[in-house]
């Protein structure tokens, strides 16, 4: 079976977290470039298609195309066969992104030179943070002006909590941007714009000993802070070390322009040696599963609904953790038990979907869903009895209360919302004192407020109002005994809620009601993310 080791030991399956326009579309262009996917950088995704506004969007169900569209993008660089999963930032910013997460065995992490940690990235490096997945840094627009290299790293590091290992070090920045220094070929790499037309500008190579010639390119003054800086990284800089990039305890960092497309090669390849091929993934038993065994089997990570009325389908997507799939065989899903063959298994690529007829692990698949699946559910060879362990619930920021227009039509409401629950667009909860009458809904980002309402009325002919919540935080009780609410000494603000199976959750405004609520019991747990192990 060495073909099928081989095949999955060269797939890289990545996700790239950033916050909105760091620069993550441009640096997946260049990254497609490179692999000979498309011809011209540019063609991703539109620039107006990505940025449509929120009305438009629900108009047109071409936009929801391009949205699946752009859930994984596979393409083939030097040997190695590359997965880079989507997560959808700006107005799609949704429970969804969190979850793409768990299908991704390394993450990059594309941060603004001139802006340093931003919210989302914040959010997003938490989730592969509790992963313990490898991180990859690439600081961006070094070709603008950045902020101080090590106030930068400083950032990163007291920021997200991860060590850091600059790879390379810049030598300025904006206008007085002269490249960056390889610290391991101990080489400066020469910075030039980009021509019209051009893949990338013109980089000359330099022997950092070669101080004449290096003059001549960066200048004296450029010279001198480069070994000025590079000194003080000698003592301050964490090492190189693989075991704790794999480990996800050390970032390594790159710096470079995406736009320009400088540095982006050189990343690309360092990072496919040091990122790890498809790593085994544990079952609900916390037995973990080979990658390279026979038997084929994955979990559902993301299901979208399609947006067309006259096709109310979904597409489930999973990520293959073992084996190889092909399209002609049997495959149960677990938690159903029932054995079927997956329709119209399809692959995304960058401007078409194709049927697939094979498929190995560590890849994506997006299948047609008759309303099975469910987030986190598993999909194995007949014989065998696999389930994955689920995957958690991520904190909603913004709330609202929910309340019918049409309080005959209270059967379809129910089913309408715990139908888009189900499909974890969406989260519900109760009064924590009241039965299910009042119903508060949570979400990630708030376009998936509008879903929600266009969804009720279009696909459930039902009306809403909702009525936002000031809260922005939630919190899981992890208590192993069972605390009882009503006795819980939270602040003013705090709101005791409960979800569909009973478990009791708090909303706070902010992270001081947290603290304070955490002080004034000093034996309770409180997670941000939901376990979700019940099936
Ligand atoms: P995103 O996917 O992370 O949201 O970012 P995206 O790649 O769309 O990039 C956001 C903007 O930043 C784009 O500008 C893009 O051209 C620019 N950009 C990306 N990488 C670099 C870089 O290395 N250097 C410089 N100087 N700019 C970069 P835009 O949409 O064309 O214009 P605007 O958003 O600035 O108006």
């Amino acid at each position: 079976m060495a073909n099928l080791t081989q095949e999955i030991n060269r797939r890289r399956t990545f996700a790239i977290i950033s916050h909105p326009d760091a620069g993550k579309t441009t640096l997946t262009e260049k990254f497609l470039l490179y692999g000979g996917a498309i011809n011209l950088a540019g063609s991703v995704k539109g620039k107006a298609t990505a940025r449509h506004a929120v009305s438009d969007w629900m108009e047109i169900e071409k936009e929801r195309g391009i949205s699946v569209t752009s859930s994984v993008l596979q393409f083939e660089y030097d040997g190695y066969c590359i997965n880079i999963l989507d997560t959808p930032g700006h107005q799609d910013f949704s429970e969804d992104t969190y979850r793409t997460l768990m299908a991704a065995d390394s993450a990059v992490m594309v941060i603004d030179g001139s802006k340093g940690v931003e919210p989302q990235t914040r959010k997003l490096f938490k989730v592969c943070a509790m992963r313990h997945i490898p991180i990859f840094t690439f600081i961006n627009k070094m070709d603008r002006d950045a902020k101080d290299t090590f106030d930068l790293l400083d950032e990163v590091e007291k920021e997200l909590g991860i060590a850091t290992c600059p790879m390379n070090w810049p030598i300025g920045s904006g206008k007085g941007f002269k490249g960056v220094y390889d610290r391991e070929k101990k080489q400066v790499l020469t910075f030039s714009d980009t021509e019209k037309g051009t893949k990338e500008g013109h980089t000359e190579v330099i022997d950092v000993n070669d101080a004449d010639k290096l003059v001549s390119f960066i200048g004296a003054e450029a010279q001198d802070k480069l070994n000025e800086e590079l000194e003080l990284l000698e003592g301050a800089g964490a090492e190189y070390d693989l075991d704790m990039v794999r480990a996800g305890e050390l970032t390594p960092v790159f710096f470079g322009s995406a736009l320009t497309n400088f540095g982006v090669e050189v990343f690309l390849q360092h990072f496919l040696k040091m990122a790890m091929n498809p790593s085994g993934r544990k079952t609900a038993s916390g037995e973990v599963v080979d990658p390279t065994t026979n038997d084929f089997s994955a979990f559902v990570f993301k299901i979208q609904a399609n947006m067309n009325k006259a096709h109310r389908d979904r597409i489930a997507f999973m990520r293959i953790c073992s084996g190889k799939y092909d399209a002609t065989m049997n495959v149960k899903h677990v938690q159903s038990g029932r054995e079927m063959r997956l329709s119209q298994p399809q692959q995304i690529m960058a401007d078409e979907r194709k049927i697939l007829t094979e498929a190995y692990a560590g890849d994506i698949i997006g299948v047609f869903d008759p309303g099975i699946f469910s987030i986190g559910d598993t999909i194995c060879a007949p014989k065998e009895n696999v389930r994955y362990e689920g995957i958690p619930t991520f904190a909603p920021e913004h709330f609202a209360r929910v309340r019918q227009m049409d309080t005959m039509k209270r059967k379809q409401f129910v089913k309408g919302i715990t139908q888009i629950a189900q499909e974890g667009a969406i989260q519900i909860f109760q009064e924590f004192n009241t039965g299910l009458e009042e119903i508060i809904v949570g979400v990630v980002g708030v376009l998936q407020f509008e879903v929600l309402e266009y969804r009720l009325k279009n696909e459930y002919n039902v009306e809403i109002k909702l009525e936002k919540l000031p809260y922005e935080y939630i919190r899981w009780i992890e208590n192993d005994t069972e605390i009882d609410l009503a006795r819980l000494q939270g602040t003013s603000d705090m709101k005791k809620i409960k979800d569909l199976k009973d478990r009791p959750l708090l909303l706070f405004i902010n992270e001081w009601s947290i603290g304070m609520t955490l002080d004034r019991n000093k034996d309770l747990k409180l997670s941000e993310f939901g376990r979700n192990d019940d099936i």
